[in-house]
């Protein structure tokens, strides 16, 4: 039998109230906060869930009242010690007579970046950094990696039949999963901030790419966005048409073209940026997301589309949905198209192995290793 301390259920408090915020916070990260007297008891907690909304600290400082002095403050990032949407944390934590700080995990906004942690040291605060950091990694990897590497968090998601295809040989593809699992990845898809995929998706299928289960309430605009680099898609696809967010089409095309006048009739946002070698500039479309604070995008397929954000070296997380069906086939769709690896040895091996069942099906879910390079 696993022992749990008191402590790890007090953390296990903490992500649970940080994870309120899985559909709300974007651009901002998930932070839960519990507050603890000299003998452990609970004498406040809260939870961020909007940007622009109350941080956790303050929710908690709050419930606490004057019972805060001298109190334990455990949170899984660091305190913010600047004026953003709202005042300083580290303020509110030393007014109360917080004696005692315990985060996971520095905050990677340059605007705090460990100046949280010095601040409240200076200030006499007992401060340790490092509790339940993998953890804490986890919970907000999108937001880390879009402040660490200055652009979104790309997450590939297929659906795939046990022998690996995402569609027969004459491309029909739904459904391959059931529909617990279908549910799950319209989670996933109201977790993420934008949505991509790739042309011969939208010929083959038409989807909508709508968020179906209003679950989202981030103050960032829900983004859909077409990869088309020869511009192979009409304007009257339903993508184009569907109320929801903005719509882009990211092509190669330069932006005068004529033919991209009917998108733009429908309100749609070009984005035309060429790559040297062919296609589209992926890392200037991430850099551009970046800008206007869309912490993640969900890559929904196809397999070329894929293949070309996993060669650009621009994938942090894969999530494959298998469901017990056999399509067989050569020339079936499978979830990576492009050349792959000549040797094992080349492979994208993955990390973090996460494997749930869901109805009949399976979602395995695991990151890239940050110093993967496509051979
Ligand atoms: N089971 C699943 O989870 C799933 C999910 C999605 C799709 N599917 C199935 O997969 C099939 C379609 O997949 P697919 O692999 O054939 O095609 P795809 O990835 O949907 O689309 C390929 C097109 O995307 C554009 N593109 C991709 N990377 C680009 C880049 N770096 N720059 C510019 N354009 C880029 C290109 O358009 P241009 O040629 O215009 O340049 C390319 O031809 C369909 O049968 C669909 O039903 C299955």
């Amino acid at each position: 039998m696993i022992e749990t301390s008191p402590l790890d259920v007090l953390w296990r408090r903490v992500f649970e109230l940080a994870q309120r915020g899985r559909f709300s916070t974007s651009p901002n990260p998930r932070v839960g906060a519990v507050l603890v007297d000299a003998n452990g008891t609970v004498i406040g907690e809260g939870a961020h869930e909007r940007a622009g909304g109350p941080h956790a600290e303050a929710i908690a400082l709050a419930a606490a009242g004057a019972r805060a002095k001298g109190a334990t403050l455990l949170v899984n990032l660091e305190p913010c010690s600047h004026f953003g949407r709202t005042s300083p944390c580290t303020e509110a934590l030393l007014a109360a007579g917080v004696s005692r700080v315990v985060c996971s995990i520095e905050d990677p906004d340059p605007r705090t970046a460990g100046r949280g942690v010095r601040r409240l040291k200076e200030r006499g605060v007992d401060v340790l950094v490092g509790a339940f950091a993998d953890e804490a990694e986890t919970l907000n990897e999108a937001f880390l990696k879009a402040i660490r590497a200055r652009r979104p968090f790309v997450h590939l998601k297929w659906a795939a039949s046990l022998d690996g295809r995402t569609a027969t040989r004459s491309g029909d593809s739904k459904w391959i999963t059931g529909e617990a699992a279908r549910e799950d990845a319209l989670r996933l898809r109201e977790e993420c901030d934008a949505i991509l995929v790739g042309a011969l998706t939208i010929l083959a299928d038409d989807p909508l790419l709508t968020r179906r289960l209003a679950l989202s309430s981030a103050i960032t605009p829900h983004r859909r966005l077409v990869l088309d680099g020869a511009l192979r898609v009409p304007a009257t696809a339903r993508v184009f048409s569907a109320a929801g967010g903005e719509v882009w089409l990211v092509t190669a095309v330069p932006s005068g073209d004529p033919r991209l006048a009917p998108f733009l009739e429908r309100g749609v946002q070009v984005f035309s940026r060429p790559a040297a070698g062919g296609g589209v500039d992926l890392g200037a479309l991430l850099g551009a997301l970046h800008a206007l604070e869309v912490r993640s995008v969900l890559v929904e397929g196809g397999g070329v589309t894929a293949a070309s954000f996993l060669k650009a070296g621009l994938v942090d997380r894969v999530t494959a949905y298998v469901a017990p069906l056999l399509v067989g086939g050569a020339d079936a769709r499978s979830p990576l198209g492009g050349e792959g690896a000549d040797r094992l040895g080349d492979a994208c091996r993955l990390a973090g192995l996460d494997a749930v069942r869901i109805g009949d099906d399976l979602r395995l879910s695991a990151r890239i290793l940050p110093d993967f390079v496509v051979g």
